[in-house]
């Protein structure tokens, strides 16, 4: 099911080109096995600070560090040869000031080699999307439910169920835009909302919970493999890794009780690739 075969890596101004065409395929990668096998399949992997949830099991993404993102970042960059990587800015490392957010924003690019970084927040980000757009630095913005104002919001939910919100959430896609982001995840947004910004938005927006309108989908890769026991409502699981794995482990756990693990190997290189 191999789909790309080009080598060029995909671009920040790749992504922003495909507003209102091929719907753009994104999901999150933390490790250097997932990206490589997700590469070839998407136009985005995201180094997203739902690590902190899925990896680290922390119960928001408020505890995630700069360093966290920093290390998964880089070996997802590394691994990945065709995909955009984009690393998420994690919370407190880029709201203070534009030049707090620059600096760390800098750093992670220097020090994983992504493409691009994300932070969350609409009108109220937009200078700071601004001065980082401007001195070379491509954002991603990240609208609707924003994870990392769990606190603020008192839990997650879905965006724009009535009008009354709707107007607020616009602004917020437009600003981001006009500041010079390259695209705008719609996170829990209600489809007439999510399509109402992608028909006015002029960058592409990505859709998680938002419903197909939008310009492209990202997924948590774990919620969609089946490993994560409670995942949103409206991930499909396209595979059921979590009792795949349980059928390995158990397998294995019996051989090697009843001594009927595999004999040793006189050499102790690795397999040829298949
Ligand atoms: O951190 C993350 O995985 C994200 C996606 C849900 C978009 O921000």
């Amino acid at each position: 099911m191999s789909r790309h075969v080009t080598s060029k890596r995909i671009t920040a101004p790749d992504i922003a080109a495909r507003k209102g065409g091929e719907p753009i395929v994104a999901l999150t990668s933390y490790h250097a096995h997932t990206a490589r096998l997700a590469d070839e399949h998407v136009d985005l992997l995201l180094v997203g600070d739902s690590v902190g949830m899925v990896l680290y099991g922390h119960g928001s993404t408020i505890p995630v560090t700069l360093e966290m993102m920093i290390v998964h970042g880089r070996v997802v960059a590394q691994a990945a040869g065709h995909a955009l990587v984009v690393v998420d800015m994690p919370f407190g490392s880029y709201e203070e000031s534009p030049e707090q957010a620059f600096r760390n924003a800098a750093t992670v690019m220097k020090e994983t080699g992504c493409g691009a970084v994300k932070l969350e927040g609409g009108e109220r980000m937009a200078d700071t999307i601004a001065f980082l757009t401007s001195r070379g630095i491509p954002v991603m913005a990240h609208v609707g439910l924003t994870p990392q104002s769990v606190n603020a919001l008192g839990g997650f939910f879905v965006q724009g169920r009535e009008k009354a919100q709707w107007e607020a959430i616009e602004r917020d896609a437009r600003a981001v835009a006009e500041a010079g982001a390259f695209c705008v995840v719609l996170e829990a947004v209600a489809e007439p909302l999510a399509r109402r910004i992608t028909e006015t938005c002029p960058i592409p927006t990505i859709g998680i919970g938002a419903s197909p309108v939008c310009d492209g989908q990202i997924l948590v890769m774990e919620d969609m493999l089946g490993l994560n026991p409670r995942p949103p409502k409206f991930v499909k699981a396209y595979a059921d890794l979590a009792a795949a794995i349980d059928d390995a482990i158990a397998a294995y756990a019996n051989e090697v009780r009843q001594r009927r693990f595999p004999a040793p190997q006189h050499t102790y290189g690795m397999k040829k690739k298949p």
